[in-house]
């Protein structure tokens, strides 16, 4: 994973939007394998914050950041809980990468009001919605395709503006995948 995170996912974050002195938000970051590149296209004026609740892979995430002389990775463990303590529209980037199918609708919707609360009014919401229903299917979205969960998307404060497609990393290993990159209405 050491040449996704420095080389391929750096590149791969780059088309999907990400530029240099951004502030992004990575909500479910786990080890890092989306943060750990984001911050590499951030670079020194930008900040990359990385959220999750469970304490071990934040802790490998903080090594990777120290080992990689990131210090733009700001850590926040959490209890779980949606809403968290960013101030209105400070936000430029919200990534939900492989986090949505751990919520049921009613917590995806809170998912999405949030990252429509803390995003800037140009900002941008990329989401990699996998375990779909073609993709490897798992617990919530089982039942749903990759368009309902646009469609849901779309349905709350986003409009739909682009698809990035090709391979990117997936739990310690990488796969063909998409993201929707998503703005504000
Ligand atoms: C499958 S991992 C994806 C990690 C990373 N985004 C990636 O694509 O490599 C999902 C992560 O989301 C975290 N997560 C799920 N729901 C969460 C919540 N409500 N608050 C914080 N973290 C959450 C889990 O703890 C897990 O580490």
């Amino acid at each position: 994973m050491k040449t996704w995170e420095k080389e391929n996912g750096v590149k791969f974050l780059r088309k999907a939007g990400l530029r240099p002195g951004q502030i992004v938000l990575d909500f479910g970051c786990k080890v890092g394998h989306y943060a750990i590149p984001a911050a590499f296209v951030v670079g020194s004026k930008g900040i990359v914050y990385a959220v999750d609740k469970e304490q071990q892979a934040l802790n490998e995430l903080q090594q990777k950041a120290r080992a990689n002389n990131l210090k733009n990775v700001k850590i926040i463990k959490t209890s779980g809980q949606i809403k968290l303590d960013f101030e209105h529209e400070s936000i430029d980037i919200v990534l939900f990468y492989d986090l949505l199918h751990y919520h049921g609708k009613k917590g995806r919707k809170k998912l999405y009001e949030e990252a429509s609360r803390v995003l800037k009014q140009d900002g941008l919401l990329s989401v990699y919605p996998k375990h779909t229903l073609k993709d490897d299917p798992l617990e919530q979205f089982k039942k749903l395709s990759l368009n309902d969960v646009k469609r849901e998307i779309e349905d709350s404060d986003f409009y739909f503006k682009e698809k990035y497609c090709g391979i990117i990393s997936h739990n310690n290993g990488l796969n063909q995948g998409c993201v929707l990159n998503f703005r504000k209405k």
